[in-house]
């Protein structure tokens, strides 16, 4: 990762042209380093791209190209990946559905498109199993540990509501054969921005609830989490260690099963984050009291990831008029909520802190990095604002991928109940 202060072109567009064409706040992406990242994962069998941390159609298709298949965690997922163009069923399935419940658009969906299953709950077994005669599922566990770059972000152990916890594993096998359904895998994902030394430690807990499955599993996944560096000075992740790790596990299953054992890995984070940028313009530059505050027309509606974890995000400045911005200040920068929150340098527990950033004036660019990943789609309409534009550049040309939404389309879905009440 590199941080530059001033940034004056994305994948070789520039920025205020960018700016100028499509509007801000807009999200755009550098398919290049989509297909690096996703090259690194080559050795794996089966990439399976979460789409929770992007599903821009745009992107999950691009992604489909690059011959990556598909998790899906809701309807409206499964429905994204089906309009990316993946195709239901296959070996391996194409789409995956992983979650820890069935709500009923998912499960008729699931039932309707033949959409392979990954259980994360024992009363998902049971729903599904009461619906088929026969098939095969997958089970998600929760070995009983996690990490996350947040607390938000462990989805392993007691406090996480994720999976199937390891002690049930028995009981959920005993279900699955009740209702006629075969366990061909094992998936374990104990959090999101993880590190290597806790991703190691799936590898030995895969293995055993795999063997405690039997020989009729045939698949297992090492879940996502692969971090990416979003500081200068983070580790990042080294991909063949990784992959020797879990591929001599996967070695030492195909033995015991004396039958292939494919690996998968479920990374959403590790090939969009460092893709994505969020380029929004000043609007005012205001002092409240020693803090030197740069507004900018994006807030938290459009990327939540600081206000909700403090996360960190490199960020860097364009001018409008193509200056050079030679000198630096420490700044605060927020956007237009009204909410004070609304912060997008700050810690986790909502501590305010500073950024060098380029001097710069009001109408300038401020391109907000590495936010590919959880951007877009954890946006709201919060302060009844419309979500941003988004762009993709692919070889060399900027694509408008998704239209800024417009104002008027906010209420669209709403109504004024009609009443008897006398006008006053
Ligand atoms: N597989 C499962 C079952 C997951 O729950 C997740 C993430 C992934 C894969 C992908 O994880 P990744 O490779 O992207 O780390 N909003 C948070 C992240 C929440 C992740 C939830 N599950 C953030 O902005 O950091």
């Amino acid at each position: 990762m590199t941080t530059s202060l001033a940034r004056f072109e994305i994948a070789g567009l520039s920025v205020r042209d960018l700016a100028r064409t499509y509007g801000t706040p807009t999200y755009i992406y550098d398919s290049k380093t989509m297909g690096t990242q996703i090259e690194s994962l080559r050795p794996f069998d089966v990439v399976r791209y979460a789409q929770k941390a992007n599903s821009s159609l745009a992107v999950v298709d691009f992604m489909r190209h690059k011959g990556a298949l598909v998790d899906a965690v809701s309807a409206g997922e499964i429905r994204r990946a089906i309009a990316a163009g993946y195709q239901s069923g296959g070996d391996p399935p194409a789409i995956v559905y992983t979650a820890d419940i069935f709500d009923s658009e998912a499960l008729e969906l699931v039932l309707a498109n033949d959409i392979h299953v990954n259980c994360g709950s024992p009363d998902m077994i049971d729903q599904y199993g009461d619906r088929v005669s026969e098939g095969c599922i997958t089970l998600r566990i929760n070995p009983g540990f996690g990490h996350g770059h947040s607390q938000k972000t462990n989805t392993g152990g007691e406090q996480s509501k994720h999976g199937i916890w390891f002690q049930d594993l028995g009981d959920s096998l005993e279900r699955a054969a009740r209702k006629n359904l075969r366990v061909t895998g094992i998936h374990v994902h104990i959090g999101s921005g993880t590190d290597y030394q806790h991703l190691a430690e799936v590898c030995g807990a895969v293995e055993s609830f795999a063997l405690q499955a039997g020989p009729q599993v045939i698949s297992i996944s090492a879940g996502g989490g692969l971090p990416v560096a979003y500081k200068q000075g983070d580790s990042e992740i080294n991909i063949e260690e990784y992959y020797n790790l879990w591929n001599a596990t996967r070695n030492r299953l195909t033995e015991a099963f004396a039958h292939p054992v494919s690996l998968e890995i479920e990374p959403g984070r590790y090939l969009v984050a460092e893709a994505g940028y969020l380029v929004a313009e000043i609007r005012a530059i205001k002092r409240m009291g020693s803090n030197l505050y740069y507004l900018i027309d994006a807030g938290f509606n459009n990327l939540a990831r600081p206000i909700l974890y403090g996360a960190y995000h490199p960020m860097s400045v364009a001018s409008f008029d193509g200056r050079s911005l030679s000198e630096v200040a420490s700044v605060v920068v927020g956007g237009p909520l009204c909410e004070s929150g609304d912060i997008f340098t700050q810690e986790e527990g909502g501590f305010v802190r500073s950024e060098l950033l380029p001097t710069a004036s009001v109408g300038d660019y401020v391109v907000i990095e590495c936010a590919g990943a959880y951007g877009f789609v954890m946006g709201s309409n919060y302060n009844s604002r419309g979500y941003a534009a988004e762009v993709l550049i692919q070889d060399g040309r900027s694509h408008l991928i998704r239209m800024r939404q417009a104002t008027e389309d906010l209420f669209k879905e709403e109504k004024i109940p009609e009443t008897k009440e006398e006008t006053l």
